[in-house]
């Protein structure tokens, strides 16, 4: 993955990444959430990194009670704003944690890092590993992660992306207490800050917890 290339705080960087923004969310749900979560009971999941809040919306409007995690408040308040105006403002909370110095309490049935990369150093595997330990019995964890790089994209163009399973295997979960249920590359196209169209690779860890492990 590339080498973050911001100094200072994750806060800084994204509050000012949100406070340029000028048009609203696309409200479009993440198609690695939609393809994985829908038709799963719906309970209690946990978003980290969930800027504005597209993927808690789609899944609290498939009655999921949800938890969205971010750094930035103006990501969260535009969140809270866009929750509220599709009604489903009773079943998401928001809170703002820097994920390298704090994380929310309590076990989820789905947990979601969507794009969970930043410029600005963070330590990406201890923050998975704290949300692996945060999944239920029977609960997903869910990662989506860049695997090319897009012609808008922050990264560096010698970036060389992980694979699913490196990414799995970074996180040394202890194999007899998770099933995989997909680990690979998927394509799609994607729509950068301009509009602009790109096909890129996603690398998705999708991975359940066995229902009598209580270990990661
Ligand atoms: C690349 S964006 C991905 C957003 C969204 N999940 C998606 O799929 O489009 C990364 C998000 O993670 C948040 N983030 C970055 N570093 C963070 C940290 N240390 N703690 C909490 N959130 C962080 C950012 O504010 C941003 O909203």
């Amino acid at each position: 993955m590339s080498k973050p290339h911001v100094s200072g705080d994750a806060a800084t960087f994204w509050e000012q990444h949100y406070a340029k923004m000028t048009k609203p969310s696309g409200g479009r749900p993440s198609a690695i959430l939609a393809r994985f979560a829908d038709g799963r009971s719906a309970r209690h999941a946990l978003d980290l990194g969930c800027a504005r809040g597209d993927d808690a919306i789609w899944l609290a409007k498939r009655g999921w009670t949800v938890t969205g995690v971010d750094v930035a408040d103006a990501a969260l308040s535009a969140a809270r704003e866009a929750a509220g105006k599709a009604g489903v403002a009773s079943r998401v909370k928001y809170e703002r944690h820097d994920l390298g110095a704090s994380f929310p309490q309590g076990t989820f049935d789905l947990v979601t890092a969507m794009f969970l990369h930043s410029p600005v150093a963070f330590d990406r595997t201890a923050v998975l590993r704290r949300a692996a330990a945060a999944v239920a019995p029977n609960g997903l964890l869910l990662i989506g992660a860049h695997g090319s790089r897009a012609p808008w994209s922050w990264a560096a163009r010698d970036t060389v992306y992980p694979t699913a399973q490196d990414e799995l295997t970074e996180l040394k979960l202890d194999p007899s207490a998770w099933r995989a249920l997909f680990l690979g590359p998927i394509e799609r196209e994607a729509t950068g800050p301009n509009g602009q169209k790109a096909i890129v690779v996603d690398n998705v860890v999708a991975i359940e917890r066995n229902m009598l492990s209580g270990r990661n």
